[in-house]
């Protein structure tokens, strides 16, 4: 029986952090270990270009995305690591994905309508300054999840709203065409947690209180001891469900660990200083052997390139044979 796939992107527009590590990197790599699914795993480079247009950044992200993945854990032997730009079949299928798509549809989604409703607060005309790329955005994406038949697609809260059109373009397609060719992908919801940053916000790099993942152990030293905490005293009892940096221990610590952090917070006797202490010194075992992994690949750069295009050889033949089906479906082939 052909296996479900499972498939998931990540758009390389930042130095990746401790948030995308918790919301997406790591609860993707355990996925991965379910040998049950076929993976398809991706940098999703051409969706950087509506935003990020400094070409060496750009670069520099698509390796830093794919080398963190890799040194995080992700086997490229047993899933399908590869770039988008790889899989040219995805661009064409955008298109007759794009022509399935009420322009309504795309009106209500969240990113552009975002944009939109800040330019009508500040006055200006609605569409000031917003390219056509990041409207259309939802396309692309529906064609990146369809072009490999995905079964299961895990999305934070950010990108619930891109999965259901995809699932809305898919039946517009199959509605039209009287086929089942497409497959409708459902969402995983297990993943994305929301991780608090160095301000008690959301990390992001849109607010400027990240932390990156792979930092100098001085540097993770310097910026752990960033967070904001209440100015509770040493001996004041303390609430850890309200404090960031307890969101970040847990997610590093052992049980054990956790619940006696807990308990010493709550009786009060530890004082910030000392619980930032603790989590650099567990964050920073943790990050040992990725980050040596993650500088060894990022000195290899045509080590990255030969394993994505290695992937691409194994994703792009379905890509290929699935779109012939598409282009005859819809009498271009
Ligand atoms: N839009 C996703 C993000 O901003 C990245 C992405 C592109 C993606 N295509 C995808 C994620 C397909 C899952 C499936 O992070």
């Amino acid at each position: 029986m052909q296996k479900k796939i499972y498939l998931s992107g990540i758009k390389p527009t930042g130095t990746p952090h401790f948030g995308n590590y918790l919301g997406a990197i790591r609860p993707t790599i355990q996925a991965s270990q379910n040998r049950q699914l076929d993976h398809y795993y991706f940098i999703a480079d051409y969706h950087a270009i509506n935003a990020l247009h400094d070409p060496n950044l750009l670069r520099q992200y698509v390796y830093e995305v794919a080398a963190t993945w890799l040194a995080c854990g992700l086997d490229p032997e047993a899933v399908t690591l590869y770039r988008q730009r790889d899989i040219p079949e995805v661009f064409e299928l955008q298109w007759i994905l794009t022509c399935c798509t009420a322009k309504g549809l795309l009106n209500r989604a969240h990113a552009y309508k975002a944009q939109r409703d800040l330019n009508l607060e500040k006055g200006h005309d609605a569409d000031q300054g917003i390219n056509a790329g990041l409207y259309a955005y939802p396309a692309l994406m529906a064609a990146d999840i369809l072009l490999f038949q995905a079964n299961k697609v895990p999305v934070g809260k950010d990108q619930f709203q891109h999965l259901e059109m995809a699932r809305d373009i898919a039946h517009a397609f199959n509605t039209r065409y009287k086929t089942s060719l497409f497959t409708l992908p459902e969402p995983d919801l297990e993943v994305g947690l929301v991780l608090p940053g160095l301000d008690g916000r959301k990390m992001s790099k849109s607010y400027g209180n990240t932390i990156p993942l792979f930092e100098t152990p001085k540097k993770l030293r310097t910026l752990i001891n960033r967070f904001v905490t209440d100015s509770s005293r040493p001996e004041e009892p303390k609430d850890p469900e309200t404090a960031p940096i307890f969101h970040f221990y847990r997610e590093f610590a052992t049980e054990a660990q956790t619940e006696s952090l807990r308990q010493r917070l709550l009786q009060g006797g530890i004082g910030w200083g000392d619980v930032k202490a603790e989590l650099f010194s567990i964050v920073d075992e943790a990050m040992r052997e990725p980050r040596a992994r993650y500088a060894a690949l990022m000195e290899n750069p045509a080590q990255i390139d030969a394993i994505l295009a290695k992937g691409a050889e194994k994703a792009r033949p379905k890509a290929q044979a699935f779109l012939q089906q598409v282009r005859q479906a819809i009498g271009l082939a």
